[in-house]
This record gives structure tokens, C-alpha cells and sequence, in this order.
């Protein structure tokens, strides 16, 4: 494995550990396991009937949506590189009594992995900036979807990740595309829930990418796009200048001019 994804690996295990305990109420673990569906807005408005479906959740962490899914009827299998997110949402699994596999692996290997029969490919919000490869993301979900297979795909926009706060001002603070081989470097002391325990693997590496970049792969693995949504929400704080909107999203506060902060779309594999 290389240096940068040894680095996120351990930031991630770590993480999934912190996410778990759920001090902050951010994952809405509580509720999860009392039955209530935690996935975000923009997802519960835009994705399909799953019930029945084969799916397969790319960069499942703790597990609580591959787990909402399954709730919604879905076979699922999430898959991810964290063993410690692996061990979190398996015992997840057992806490909310549903059934899913979690396999652990990187994106890439996913068709080796879990196979190449999926009716759905879902994968949402903190995914493609831990990547360095578009093109094997977008073959790895061609690549495990049935033909006729359906991705649901929903992240921060491009136009959002170029911005940092800055002065209480948001300023274009970063190039939108970086090169495999030199990624941006994040040094965050502590992870996005709030939970204020250190993080002893703080260093972590995220690539940034266009629009073009990620429907681009899709088109060339063999999928069409079937729509494209931009959204002016989060499910986190990507700014600490934005404020709640509901729903457990975050938007940005009055007076701050108007930008993409969300991008999600659904692509089918015709070929
Ligand atoms: C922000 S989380 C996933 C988002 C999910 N919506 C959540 O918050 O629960 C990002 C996940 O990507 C995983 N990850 C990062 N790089 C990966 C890779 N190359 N292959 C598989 N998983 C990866 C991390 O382990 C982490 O669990």
C-alpha cells in the first residue's frame, strides 16, 4: 500500500472508532438502532425502490447506511478499507439485528472481491477525495454492476472543495484537480463529528477533481448518465461558517453568495 493511503487508512481506522461511539450524535447511532432511517434527504429523495435489490455500498465506514439499506429491503454489501470500520459495522449489524456482509478491500478490488452481479452500486458524501484513480473507481462499479446496473452516487461538489474559510471570508484556496502523486495534505486535529478526542494519525491525503473527471470515467467504464442534481447542502460542516438546514444538513449562512455544495447523480451501465 502506498504512503498516502497508509496514512488515510489509519486515520480512517481510527476514525470508524471514534464515529462508533457516537459522543457528538452526528452519526445518529441512537436512533439508527431504534429503527429510524438515517440516511440524508438528498438521498432518501433521489435514490430507487432498493427492496430486493443486490447492493453494493462502496466506502461503507461504520456501516449505518449499507445498514439502512438493508432495512429498506436491500441484500447488501458494503466494502471498505478500514478493518476497523469493517469490525464497527459488523458489530453494528449485530446491535441492529439486520443482515449485510462487509468485506474488507479497497474500491478498486471491489469486482474481485464481491463479485460482478449487482443491481445497485450506492456510495455517498467523504468518497472519491480519498481516491487517486477516477478511472479504476468508475471500472471497479462497472465492474461489479450487472448490465442495466444502476449507480447512486452523492458527494461534496468540486466548486465547494476548492474553497477554504478563511478570515471568516471564503476564498478559492486550492487547485481543482491534483495529480496522483501529489494530493493535497489535511493536517485535522480532531474528525469532523465534534468529538474533540485527538487523532494520533492526523495526516491525511485528498485528491481533488472537476465535474468532468468523475462523469468523464463513468461515460468511459460504460455507464450513462441518467441525471445530475447540484445541491446547497451537506451533511457536515464543511466550512465552520455554515449553519443547520434541517435534517441534519448544514448550509451556508445568510449574506455569503450562493454556491454548489453538494453534487449527486445516478448512471446506468449500458455496456
Ligand atoms: C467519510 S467515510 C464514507 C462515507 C459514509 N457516508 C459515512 O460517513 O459513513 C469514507 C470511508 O472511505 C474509506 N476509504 C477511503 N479510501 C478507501 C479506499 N481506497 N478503498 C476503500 N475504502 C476507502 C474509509 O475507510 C472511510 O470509511
Amino acid at each position: 500500500m502506498d504512503p498516502f493511503k497508509r496514512s488515510n487508512r489509519q486515520n480512517w481506522d481510527e476514525r470508524a472508532d471514534i464515529h462508533a461511539l457516537d459522543r457528538t450524535g452526528f452519526y445518529a447511532v441512537d436512533a439508527f438502532l431504534a429503527g429510524a432511517d438515517t440516511l440524508y434527504p438528498i438521498e432518501k429523495a433521489e435514490i430507487v425502490e432498493v427492496a430486493g435489490l443486490k447492493l453494493a455500498h462502496f466506502q461503507c465506514h461504520i456501516g449505518i447506511d449499507t445498514l439502512c439499506l438493508a432495512r429498506r429491503g436491500a441484500v447488501a454489501t458494503g466494502i471498505d478499507f478500514s478493518p476497523r470500520a469493517i469490525a464497527q459495522a459488523r458489530a453494528l449489524a449485530g446491535r441492529a439485528g439486520l443482515t449485510a456482509d462487509f468485506v474488507e478491500g479497497e474500491v478498486y478490488d471491489a469486482p474481485a472481491l464481491i463479485g460482478d452481479d449487482f443491481d445497485i452500486v450506492f456510495t455517498s458524501w467523504g468518497t472519491i477525495t480519498w481516491l487517486d484513480d477516477m478511472t479504476a473507481w468508475a471500472e471497479a462499479i462497472a465492474g461489479v454492476l450487472k448490465p442495466g446496473g444502476r449507480l447512486y452516487f452523492a458527494d461534496t461538489h468540486p466548486t465547494a472543495m476548492q474553497h477554504e474559510e478563511i478570515g471568516g471570508a471564503l476564498r478559492v484556496h486550492y487547485d481543482w484537480r491534483s495529480a496522483k502523486e501529489r494530493p493535497e495534505r489535511f493536517a485535522a486535529p480532531t474528525t469532523y463529528t465534534g468529538d474533540e478526542t485527538p487523532l494520533v494519525a492526523f495526516n491525511t491525503f485528498e485528491w481533488m477533481r472537476g465535474i468532468s473527471d468523475v462523469i468523464g470515467a463513468l461515460l468511459k467504464a460504460g455507464l450513462s448518465l441518467d441525471w445530475l442534481h447540484e445541491h446547497e447542502e451537506l451533511p457536515y460542516r464543511l466550512f465552520p461558517m455554515m449553519i443547520p438546514a434541517g435534517g441534519r444538513m448544514f448550509k451556508l449562512p445568510p449574506g455569503v453568495p450562493r454556491m454548489p455544495l453538494a453534487f449527486s447523480l445516478q448512471a446506468t451501465r449500458t455496456r
